[in-house]
């Protein structure tokens, strides 16, 4: 049973926004998934030059665009000039590399609640996460309910803490580790973000009784989704938009 305290938002998630529908981490993929009716999405920020930050999941422009070598060394108006969607199919072509600032504007007025994973590059944790965090606190102000910033690093989310101490943050892991209480305590998080095949049903226990939100990455097998949502998950983020769709869980599925 979710308890909507521990867990206010949607609980199926689109994957770097438009999931294998659409490029990943693009304005087009955010409006894929709110016209298949998701109501959340999770996607990638991390800076260009000048701490701009952007849509990105790689350190390199290399998978995702027509440009080539570290995001990093690329101010905005470069990224501006990249294609984000041919890589992916030719019906994307002219799709640019979002700055946030456009992402959280598109998600505010499509109605989509964000899950904004921190990436930074191994270097800059605390600046990637201090500059991302005070953005959104900006752009989402007053939003009901607030974005989930998530990270894997440790740095960025004690900075996210520091620059917006009022926005939820959730610890990214693989496998859930041994002083996962510690770690999430420390960082002051509500929820554990797993991938989903580390997660057990004592794992989900463990977590809500810790008062934790759990959610499961990347979940691409409806079978899996079922699976994990009877652990008591409480969200998944999934890939899959046409095969595990946003009401799964209340008229798709079940
Ligand atoms: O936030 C869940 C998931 O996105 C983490 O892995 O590599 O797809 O960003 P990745
Ligand atoms: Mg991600």
């Amino acid at each position: 049973m979710l308890n909507t305290t521990r867990w206010p938002y949607p609980r199926i998630i689109a994957h770097r926004g438009g999931g294998t529908v659409a490029p990943e981490n693009t304005l087009v993929a955010l409006r894929v998934a709110a016209s298949l009716g998701f109501g959340g999405v999770e996607f990638d920020v991390k800076l260009a030059r000048f701490g701009v930050p952007v849509l990105m999941h790689d350190d390199t422009l290399d998978r995702t665009t027509d440009g080539r070598g570290p995001v990093v060394e690329r101010d905005a108006a470069e990224l501006r000039g990249l294609d984000a969607g041919i890589w992916f199919a030719n019906e994307f072509a002219g799709e640019h590399v979002p700055t946030f600032d456009a992402a959280a504007n598109l998600c505010r007025s499509l109605g989509l609640w964000a899950n904004v994973e921190i990436k930074p590059d191994a270097d800059n944790p605390e600046e990637t996460g201090r500059i991302v965090a005070g953005l959104a606190a900006r752009y989402w102000k007053d939003a009901s309910p607030a974005p989930l910033l998530s990270s894997f690093a440790e740095g960025a989310l004690a900075a996210a803490r520091e620059a917006a101490p009022e926005l939820p943050r959730a610890l990214l892991v693989e496998d859930p580790p041994a002083d996962w209480r510690r770690r999430t305590e420390a960082l002051g998080c509500r929820a554990l973000h797993c991938r989903h095949d580390g997660i057990t049903a004592t794992l989900v226990e463990a977590a809500h009784e810790a008062g934790l939100g759990i959610l499961a990455y990347t979940v691409n097998d409806p079978g899996r989704a079922y699976v994990l949502f009877e652990m008591g998950v409480d969200a998944i983020v999934t890939d899959e938009l046409r095969d595990i769709r946003a009401d799964f869980l209340t008229g798709g599925g079940r």
